[in-house]
């Protein structure tokens, strides 16, 4: 009720600007009283995934704390884990704005961001300072400048950063935003960049004497074969956990809405069934191999047991987040 009547306000406005705006407003509260705007207690439904007790389901996805600079906000709204980044190597702008869109009949929203972040330094200094104890996703990416051939060098250079400060580590390779990105999500592209992060995670784990998971991100545009394809390469490699899934490039449901043909990546409804099936396609495929965090159009409970249902141990939400508010992560982790 509160955020309904805030958010008519907010979408009066460009929405990166009130991204920015709301991001300042929760990084300076989020460990101060002033978090009784948004603070409050979610259920507790307890599940154990990748080794990680998570206190319930229902997590923040990337990308809307690129720089993780309010994680103890996100963490007071009662978030059951919070996924921060994508970050990458060095800082970088992103694209030209207007980079974000959104398109209010069909809950949804276009993104061409293309990765603007600090850093994977500011990152880690950001992650330390919020003395978070609950359960933090890093998700790591490559710069844009990095030629297609040195991408496993950024995922491993971030990788090396990070390790001591998250819960687990997402390997983002579905950003339709960054130029050659999904192109390693296929064939021995996959296996290489896939054996080499398995093998700096092996090496990591003694230099700290602990393990901390991957998670490999895939996208909602792909063929059966594709899908069975990425489990296999996941399987053989000893992969943790996969997301699925991140934003389509699919307008078959908003080409006729306004902004309904910006390029980039749609997230929020009209990308939910996609990724329901590429979510069943890897259940099956997988057969309870390693786990699966279903991301993609939740905007309700319903939603999120939809997700379950075709074969998730977790949900995390984003575009839902920006339309319903923090009242939805009660009704999803209530729904479950
Ligand atoms: C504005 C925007 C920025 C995003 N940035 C990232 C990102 O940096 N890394 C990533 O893995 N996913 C990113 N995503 C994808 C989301 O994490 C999520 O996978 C996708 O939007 C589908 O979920 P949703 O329908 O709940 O939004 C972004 C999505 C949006 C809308």
């Amino acid at each position: 009720m509160f955020y309904s009547a805030i958010r008519n306000i907010l979408f009066q406005f460009d929405p990166e600007t009130i991204h920015e705006l709301t991001i300042k407003g929760l990084k300076s509260t989020g460990s101060t009283p002033l978090n009784f705007a948004y603070k409050q207690q979610v259920a507790n439904k307890p599940v154990q995934v990748m080794g990680i007790h998570f206190p319930n389901p229902c997590g923040l996805a990337a990308g809307l704390d690129k720089n993780g600079e309010c994680i103890n906000a996100f963490d007071a709204m009662g978030f059951g884990f919070v996924e921060v980044g994508t970050v990458t190597p060095r800082p970088q702008p992103g694209n030209d704005k207007p980079r974000i869109f959104r398109l209010p009949e069909a809950n949804a929203v276009i993104n061409r961001m293309g990765f603007n972040n600090k850093g994977v330094d500011y990152l880690v200094d950001q992650v330390r300072k919020a003395k978070f104890k609950g359960v933090l996703g890093i998700n790591i990416g490559k710069n844009k400048d990095t030629p297609d051939d040195n991408a496993k060098d950024d995922y491993i250079y971030c990788m090396r950063k990070v390790y001591n400060f998250a819960s687990y580590i997402t390997v983002n390779i579905s950003s339709p935003n960054t130029p050659g990105l999904r192109s390693l999500q296929y064939g021995e592209a996959l296996n290489e960049l896939l054996s080499a992060l398995k093998a700096e995670q092996t090496s990591l784990a003694n230099q700290y004497d602990k393990y901390v998971p991957i998670a490999v991100k895939i996208a909602p545009d792909l063929s059966e074969e594709e899908v069975k394809s990425i489990a296999e390469c996941l399987i053989t490699n000893e992969i943790d956990g996969v997301i699925a899934t991140n934003t389509t490039l699919s307008r078959d449901a908003v080409a006729h809405l306004e902004h309904g043909n910006e390029a980039g990546g749609l997230s929020g409804a009209p990308v939910k069934d996609l990724s329901t099936q590429v979510i069943r396609l890897l259940a099956t495929a997988l057969d309870d191999k390693l786990p699966i965090i279903g991301v993609g159009g939740i905007s309700c409970g319903e939603d999120a047991k939809e997700k379950i249902a075709a074969g998730a141990k977790l949900v995390q939400v984003y575009t839902g987040f920006i339309y319903q508010g923090p009242e939805l992560i009660k009704d999803i982790v209530k729904a479950l």
